[in-house]
């Protein structure tokens, strides 16, 4: 029998599954569905730091609207109700007596203001860790973003809470290896390699402006796969992979590159909860077949500090692929 366990946020998963954060993990039931399926652990559904700040402003008596922003639309359709925050801790609570699984709770944030108090909430709910997604988009053109702003908001929510923390990033970064490696080194106990964004598509019939397709395909992978496999065993805490896993195949690359575990959405939602089933067994199949045990037998055992020919990670042109000579 092989031992699927890994260690991930300094949780003991007992295999590398987690259900990435989704309208997926926004219930009770669902959740209890993916963990009677496998699930070693779930990120819940974010929360937005702008939604906080609203209950806070509000409690205030100084709430504005217009200091909303863009992605906060999508939240407020979604949680357009009464007491959302508590909600939120309701699920922690209600889900943390339903299943025996991690759950880790998210917040999509971009600053390190006041919001961060809230933490102190999530982890008195029973969270098992917070995950903090901080994305911001690299498109203005007259100022750039300041990245130390991952530093502020990391060194904040520290201060007030004890559980693990995750961060989950995007790949939009000059240095991104040296980022991620610096990330590691602050108070975090785990990244998510990485973050997917909504995309923007063009209808050319209509010849207008609509959503992309929000659910990933399989061949996304190769993002995480890079990195991961180019910072693993450089970095100082547990990495998940995100985007584009679906499948086992998927499922054991990430770990033969060096993730201690992979974040699974896209999937699911194609397929059913069920899926988690299969992708366990055929991670299962593979270990046997190739007389492995436990998973710290192989994981990174391809990491770009692992290989004779790093080239792998590092090359980015196809030139010589295109001149046939490979
Ligand atoms: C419908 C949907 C809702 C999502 N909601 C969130 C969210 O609230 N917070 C978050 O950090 N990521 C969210 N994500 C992103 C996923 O957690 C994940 O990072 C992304 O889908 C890539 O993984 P995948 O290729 O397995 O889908 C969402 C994704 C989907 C498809």
């Amino acid at each position: 029998m092989v031992d699927l366990r890994t260690k991930y946020m300094d949780l003991e998963l007992k295999n590398p599954i987690i259900i990435g954060s989704s309208g997926l993990t926004d219930n009770v039931d669902s959740i209890k569905q993916l963990a009677a399926n496998g699930a070693a652990a779930v990120v819940l559904k974010s929360l937005f730091e702008e939604q906080i700040m609203m209950e806070i402003e509000k409690n205030l008596g100084d709430y504005n609207p217009s200091h909303s922003h863009t992605e906060t639309e999508d939240y407020l359709t979604y949680f357009e109700k009464k007491h959302h925050l508590e909600k939120y801790l309701n699920l922690i609570k209600d889900t943390k007596k339903a299943v025996d699984i991690p759950i880790i709770a998210s917040v999509n944030c971009r600053t390190a203001s006041e919001w961060v108090k809230f933490a102190k909430e999530i982890e008195k709910a029973g969270a098992d860790g917070l995950e903090l997604n901080i994305f911001m988009l690299p498109s203005d053109m007259k100022q750039g973003i300041d990245e130390n702003v991952y530093f502020k908001i990391i060194k904040q929510v520290r201060m007030q809470i004890k559980i693990p923390i995750a961060v989950k990033i995007g790949y939009y970064f000059n240095n991104l290896a040296q980022h991620i490696v610096q990330l590691s080194r602050t108070d975090v106990n785990g990244l998510v390699l990485f973050n997917r964004t909504y995309s923007p598509d063009v209808d050319i019939n209509a010849e207008k402006m609509i959503a992309g397709d929000s659910l990933s395909c399989e061949h996304e992978i190769t993002h995480s796969l890079r990195w991961i496999g180019i910072v693993a065993e450089n970095t100082d805490c547990s990495l998940a992979a995100s985007g584009g896993v679906h499948n086992g195949q998927g499922v054991i690359k990430e770990l033969l590159v060096g993730a201690d575990a992979v974040q699974m959405v896209s999937a699911l939602y194609k397929n059913s909860p069920a899926l988690i089933k299969t992708v366990l067994a055929q991670l299962q199949n593979w270990m046997d077949k190739n007389n492995y045990s436990s998973i710290a037998e192989f994981k990174g055992k391809l990491a770009r500090k692992s290989i004779a020919n790093p080239q792998f990670y590092d090359r980015v042109q196809f030139m010589k692929y295109l001149q046939g000579e490979e």
